[in-house]
């Protein structure tokens, strides 16, 4: 029987989330260890999903559209097919609403594998295109830095509108990094439509600290340009609040930043859209990134990862 599997990693953002929103730069690094599959194989029926990690089998009739069908309507049209009589099975190691990409992940996974079915490898910028569709569904009005990431798989210093450019070196490449999840999740586009609503009331102030932000990730450039951990660090710091001052943080995010500095990491942020989701610590080396996870799982997060 014929059948063929793709897949898309997941993401976490250095910094400059939500500033990125509206114009300023931001960093995203790609988690190649977490992933969602897309698994497509022959089948008798009319073209079919089946959402493992949701026990749920959608199929083009479903209505209303979910945006897995509609991720699929959408690859089929670009490659200008049918659906195929398939069925897609579809697994994720990417936590749900964990802020780290989970939903642009899908969507490229099911792109690729209808494309790899028709004999198609998306180019990043077409795959990333098409997801993009998708993140509009899920929060009106996202920066792209997810899908854009997420097709690429590197790291991307991020400007909204502009060609992405793809950050390489040893140092992006071995940052010591420790990423965890408060286990609360809140759907992005909540803390993006509340920073919205505040934006539009003060335009004046909110414009100010989206600047202030801009300045935070382009020394967070510099300082991974040179392998400087400690300007990095203080960066993200500078950013986490920042990010307090525009009312996306939490206590659990604010909670597991002070014990990753408490036990001497150079720099820690919540990382994403906010109010739950992750966050993210830099730490000297990975031995002090292991000690940095066992506080950060002592202290209460649900899941932590290392970028590597
Ligand atoms: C979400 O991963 C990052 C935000 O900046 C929203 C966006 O960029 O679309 C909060």
């Amino acid at each position: 029987m014929r059948k063929l599997e793709r897949s898309a990693c997941a993401k976490i953002i250095l910094c400059g989330e939500h500033a990125v929103v509206y114009g300023r730069p931001a960093i995203a690094l790609p988690l190649s260890q977490l992933r969602a599959h897309a698994h497509i194989a022959a089948h008798r029926e009319p073209f079919e999903i089946f959402a493992a990690d949701l026990g749920e089998t959608l199929s083009l009739t479903t209505a209303p559209v979910a945006p897995l069908v509609r991720i699929a309507q959408l690859a089929c049209e670009k490659l200008g097919i049918t659906p195929p009589d398939a069925r897609l099975e579809l697994r994720s190691d990417i936590p749900l609403g964990a802020n780290l990409g989970s939903g642009a992940a899908v969507s490229i996974a099911v792109a690729r594998a209808l494309g790899a079915w028709a004999g198609y490898e998306f180019t990043p910028d077409e795959v990333s295109a098409l997801a993009y569709e998708i993140e509009k569904l899920h929060h009106g009005t996202p920066s792209g830095i997810d899908n854009t990431t997420i097709a690429w798989e590197q790291p991307v210093y991020f400007v909204r509108g502009r060609t992405p450019e793809l950050l390489s070196g040893v140092y992006v490449a071995a940052l010591p990094i420790v990423i965890a999840d408060t286990g609360r999740s809140t759907p992005t586009h909540v803390p993006v439509g509340e920073v919205r609503r505040a934006w539009e009331s003060a335009p004046a102030h909110f414009e100010r600290i989206f600047d202030a932000i801009a300045v935070c990730v382009h020394e967070a450039r510099l300082a991974l340009e040179v392998g400087d951990l400690p300007r990095l660090g203080a960066a993200l710091n500078v950013n986490h609040e920042l990010l307090q001052s525009l009312s996306v943080s939490s206590p659990e995010l604010d909670a597991l930043c002070a014990a990753a500095r408490a036990a001497g990491a150079l720099g820690a942020k919540m990382s994403g859209g906010g109010r739950g989701g992750n966050m993210l610590a830099i730490a000297r080396d990975v031995a002090h990134a292991q000690h940095i996870a066992a506080v950060l799982r002592r202290a209460g997060a649900a899941r932590v990862f290392h970028a590597k």
